[in-house]
């Protein structure tokens, strides 16, 4: 037992004055060889020489021998971080610095508010459906009674793939691909994605969201649709919002119309607002009665059952409800924009 204890302060003398000598990794590498090498390290011989030891020396001489290791070895990794181009981290770790915060995830404001809107109508009833953005001239057109030369296509312009496949203008064809598969009662909402010929401003781009709304069943008359539409606007807005319908005209619904609500960032109050132009108004969606000649290319009978249809811009109303001026902001990943919408 003496006698491995005194080899193991030569040993520990030799590796002191060995490692003072280490240069690089090829020394580094020999050293650790030298002591930890299985065949012929100094290490391993120690062990060999346990076995010439009594059943009670046993014991105490691995618990030497280990801590002998364990020396080695922490000494070795201090070499290997003192090596020039190695393990700088462990030398340059700066304890007094402020940690690196982490960036998580979050949605965007767009779907933030389409998240509002689908549940707004989930808690009415209304199921999620969606649809392709690349659809074919007959669902994006025909189907919705819009015949191929029609001037109303004009207002519905948009990138064509080939001659019959197309960039949707509108949520509207998941309409039909809906009621193809789906007889009444049908309550749905469809957000997505839709593109067109648009010249790009402050409120325009070639890409933005619509929210598609379709209710179809026995009985269903503009009643249901002004009254559903006035509660989802006031939950959205505000209790006292005030909300207008105006005729107007779409090909797939029969009577149209479209609905303003009042200018949220003027309160009806500048003659020189920028948003409502002065007009205190401002127009957000489009909706009517499905018309008859929609619910036959779809089978379902006209005399029996009856529906309504709107379509309402998400990223132009996100803008009036957040009070931006300006639509490009949603789509520039400019994180200090986008981390706004996040701050819950
Ligand atoms: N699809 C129409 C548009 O994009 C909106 C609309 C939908 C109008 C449903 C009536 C019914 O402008």
């Amino acid at each position: 037992m003496t006698n491995l204890k005194g080899k193991i302060e030569e040993y520990k003398k030799k590796f002191a004055e060995e490692s003072a000598r280490v240069r690089d990794e090829k020394g580094l590498a020999e050293l650790r060889n030298e002591f930890l090498g299985r065949k012929k390290g100094c290490l391993t011989s120690l062990f060999d020489e346990m076995k010439g030891l009594s059943a009670a020396e046993k014991p105490g001489a691995g618990l030497l021998i280990n801590a002998f290791k364990d020396h080695i070895q922490e000494k070795l990794t201090l070499l290997e971080g003192g090596l020039p181009g190695r393990g700088r981290a462990a030398r340059s770790i700066d304890l007094t610095l402020p940690g690196r915060s982490l960036y998580w995830g979050a949605p965007h404001p767009v779907v933030l508010f389409q998240q509002e809107i689908e549940n707004i109508f989930m808690g009415m009833g209304f199921a999620i459906e969606d649809g392709p953005e690349i659809e074919t001239d007959y669902y994006n057109f025909e189907a919705l009674n819009f015949p191929p030369h029609h001037p109303a296509r004009d207002s519905w312009d948009t990138l064509y793939i080939t001659d019959n496949l197309l960039l949707r203008t509108h949520t509207s064809p998941v309409q039909i691909r809906v009621m193809e598969k789906k007889k009444p009662p049908i309550r749905i909402i469809i957000p997505g994605r839709v593109y067109r010929r648009e010249t790009t401003d402050p409120t325009h781009l070639p890409m933005f969201y619509q929210v598609e709304g379709l209710v179809v069943d026995a009985g269903i008359t503009f009643a249901h649709l002004k009254g559903t539409l006035e509660y989802f606007l006031r939950t959205m807005f505000g209790e006292k919002l005030k909300v207008r319908f105006r005729p107007s005209f779409f090909p797939f619904t029969e009577p149209s119309a479209e609905v303003d609500i009042e200018c949220i960032v003027c309160g009806q109050k500048d003659k020189s607002c920028r948003v409502c132009g002065g007009t205190g108004w401002k127009e957000i969606l489009g909706a009517g009665m499905v018309d008859p000649q929609v619910f036959k290319n779809v089978n379902i009978d006209p005399e029996k059952y009856s529906g309504w249809a709107f379509g309402m811009g998400i990223d132009r109303t996100a803008m009036l409800s957040y009070q931006i001026p300006e639509m490009r902001f949603f789509y520039e990943n400019d994180l200090r924009f986008l981390r706004q919408f996040n701050l819950k």
